[in-house]
């Protein structure tokens, strides 16, 4: 009985004094000695994916900036040796360091390849691995550098940026669709960096009652979504390139009934030089699309379904 006793209070003391030891030598582990100088830089990654495996010498700090080992001797005076994230190195040093650990990332495969590494933009130039982060539970590490993503990639593509602002737009202001739905920033081998293989594969991952099949087709729509539509934003209704009848007379030229103005009564004014009461149905309102309202295929039967009538 003693001996039990006598034995569970050495262990619990062992245990106690164990733990008083340790508890010191734990927090330097977590509290890398670029702490001391650096302390905004180490509390914006200290609770991330990349503090975590972070030590007394700032290993993880090292990991992306290179050897601080003479820095940290010198007290600051000396830089750290061929500092990556310099901000006079190219693109390709300073994602160098990142791909070290992320080049086994999927998503990443066709980094090299794409139009970004291309053309000297760097990991960080989308991702603030220092950012003020204001929850840093809540929000580990912020993906971009701001909460939509679109407004990173709006601070280099201003035209893209111009054109989601249009009427006519994917709600990506919104933050309802992200640039990175249809692109893979990180680079792709497709036309304009898309993710899916084709644009109409990328349309239909969203879009897909316009995959059909439908028995009666309309060939432009098969190829090429893009022949009618343009990705980001237009003026036109539905994110179409021009208006409707423009948009399909740069087709179809003539048919069974003529698609262009036939005479001037047909159009707003009427031979008498004044408006018309009753002008073509081919150009009021829906024009076109009040009878081929099935603009992307039909399955009605025989000629209406043929002519894309419902
Ligand atoms: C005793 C203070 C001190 C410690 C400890 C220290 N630094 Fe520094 N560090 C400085 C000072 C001061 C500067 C600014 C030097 C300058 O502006 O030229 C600096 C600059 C830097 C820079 C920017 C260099 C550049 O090219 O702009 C990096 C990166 C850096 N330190 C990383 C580290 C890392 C990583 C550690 C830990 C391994 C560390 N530092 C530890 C004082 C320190
Ligand atoms: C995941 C990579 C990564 C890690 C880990 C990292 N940094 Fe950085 N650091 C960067 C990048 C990239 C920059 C360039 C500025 C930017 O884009 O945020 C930078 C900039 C800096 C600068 C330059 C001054 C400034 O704030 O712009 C200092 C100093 C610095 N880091 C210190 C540290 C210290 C200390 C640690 C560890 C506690 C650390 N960094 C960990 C990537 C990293
Ligand atoms: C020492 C290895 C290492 C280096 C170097 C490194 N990272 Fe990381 N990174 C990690 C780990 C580990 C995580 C967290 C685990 C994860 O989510 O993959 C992470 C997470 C990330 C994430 C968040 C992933 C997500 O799921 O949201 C991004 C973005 C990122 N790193 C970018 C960078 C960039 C940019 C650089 C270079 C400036 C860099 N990393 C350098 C190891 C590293
Ligand atoms: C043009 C902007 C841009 C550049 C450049 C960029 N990224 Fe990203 N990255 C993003 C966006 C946007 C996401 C989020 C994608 C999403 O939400 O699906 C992301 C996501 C990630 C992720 C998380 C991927 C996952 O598995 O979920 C990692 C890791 C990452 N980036 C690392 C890097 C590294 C490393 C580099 C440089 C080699 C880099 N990024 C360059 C914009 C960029
Ligand atoms: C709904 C899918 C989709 C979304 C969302 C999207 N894009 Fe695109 N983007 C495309 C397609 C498809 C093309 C190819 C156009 C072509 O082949 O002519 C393209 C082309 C581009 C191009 C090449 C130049 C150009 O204007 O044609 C850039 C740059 C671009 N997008 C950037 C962005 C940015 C930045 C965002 C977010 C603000 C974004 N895209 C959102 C589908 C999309
Ligand atoms: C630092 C500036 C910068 C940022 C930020 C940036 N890009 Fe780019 N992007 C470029 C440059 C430069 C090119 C190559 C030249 C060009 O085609 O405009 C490019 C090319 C592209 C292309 C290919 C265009 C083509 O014609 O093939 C797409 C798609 C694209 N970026 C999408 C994005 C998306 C999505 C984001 C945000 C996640 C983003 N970019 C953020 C600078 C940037
Ligand atoms: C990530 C999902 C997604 C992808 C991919 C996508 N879209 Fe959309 N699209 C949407 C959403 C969401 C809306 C808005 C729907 C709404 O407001 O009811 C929309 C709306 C539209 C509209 C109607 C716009 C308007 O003003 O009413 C058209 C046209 C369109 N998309 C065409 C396309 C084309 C063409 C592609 C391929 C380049 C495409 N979409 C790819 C999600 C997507
Ligand atoms: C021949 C021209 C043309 C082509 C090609 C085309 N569209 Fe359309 N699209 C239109 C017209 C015209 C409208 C407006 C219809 C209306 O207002 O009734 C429209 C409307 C839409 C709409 C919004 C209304 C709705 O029906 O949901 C979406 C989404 C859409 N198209 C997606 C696509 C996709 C995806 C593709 C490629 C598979 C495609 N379009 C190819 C002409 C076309
Ligand atoms: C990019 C070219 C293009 C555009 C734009 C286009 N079409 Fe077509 N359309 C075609 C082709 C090609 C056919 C197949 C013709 C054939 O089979 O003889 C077709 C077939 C049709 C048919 C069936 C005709 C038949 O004889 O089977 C109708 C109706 C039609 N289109 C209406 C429209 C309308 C309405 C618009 C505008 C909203 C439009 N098209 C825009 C290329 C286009
Ligand atoms: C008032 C209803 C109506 C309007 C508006 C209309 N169409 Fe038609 N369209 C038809 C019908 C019905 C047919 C079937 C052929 C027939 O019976 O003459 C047809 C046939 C067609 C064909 C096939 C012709 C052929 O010779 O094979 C094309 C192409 C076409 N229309 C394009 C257009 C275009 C472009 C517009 C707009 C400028 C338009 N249509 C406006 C009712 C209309």
């Amino acid at each position: 009985m003693h001996h039990r006793l006598a034995a569970k209070l050495v262990t619990a003391c062992a245990l106690s004094l164990a733990f008083l030891w340790s508890a010191p030598a734990m927090a330097q582990g977590t509290e890398p000695v670029c702490n001391k100088c650096h302390e905004e830089n180490n509390d914006s990654i200290k609770s991330t994916g990349h503090g975590a495996g972070n030590d007394a010498n700032g290993k993880a700090c090292q990991s992306c900036h290179g050897d601080a080992t003479e820095h940290v001797a010198s007290r600051g005076k000396k830089p750290v040796v061929g500092d990556k994230q310099a901000k006079g190195n190219t693109g390709a040093q300073k994602s160098e360091a990142c791909m070290s650990c992320h080049a086994g990332n999927r998503q990443l495969g066709f980094w090299e390849a794409g139009k970004h590494a291309q053309n000297d933009v760097s990991c960080s130039s989308c991702h603030n691995i220092h950012g003020k982060v204001k929850n840093p539970i809540a929000q580990p590490y912020s993906t971009t550098s701001r909460t939509i993503e679109a407004d990173t990639c709006g601070t280099c593509h201003k035209q893209v940026r111009n054109a989601t602002m249009k009427p006519s737009h994917h709600p990506i202001l919104e933050g309802k669709v992200k640039c990175s739905d249809c692109h893979n920033p990180h680079g792709a081998l497709t036309q304009a960096m898309v993710k899916h293989e084709s644009v109409n594969q990328q349309c239909f991952s969203c879009h897909a009652d316009k995959r059909g099949p439908f028995m009666f087709g309309h060939p432009p729509v098969e190829e090429n979504c893009l022949s009618c539509h343009t990705p980001h934003g237009s003026s036109h209704g539905k994110l179409l390139n021009e208006k409707v009848p423009n948009l399909c007379q740069d087709c179809h030229v003539q048919g069974r009934h003529p698609t262009a103005f036939y005479g001037q009564n047909q159009a707003w004014i009427g031979a008498n030089g004044q408006p018309v009461t009753t002008p073509s149905t081919r150009f009021i309102s829906r024009s076109c699309l009040n009878c081929h309202n099935s603009i992307h295929g039909s399955n009605a039967p025989t000629n209406r379904g043929r002519y894309l009538i419902r």
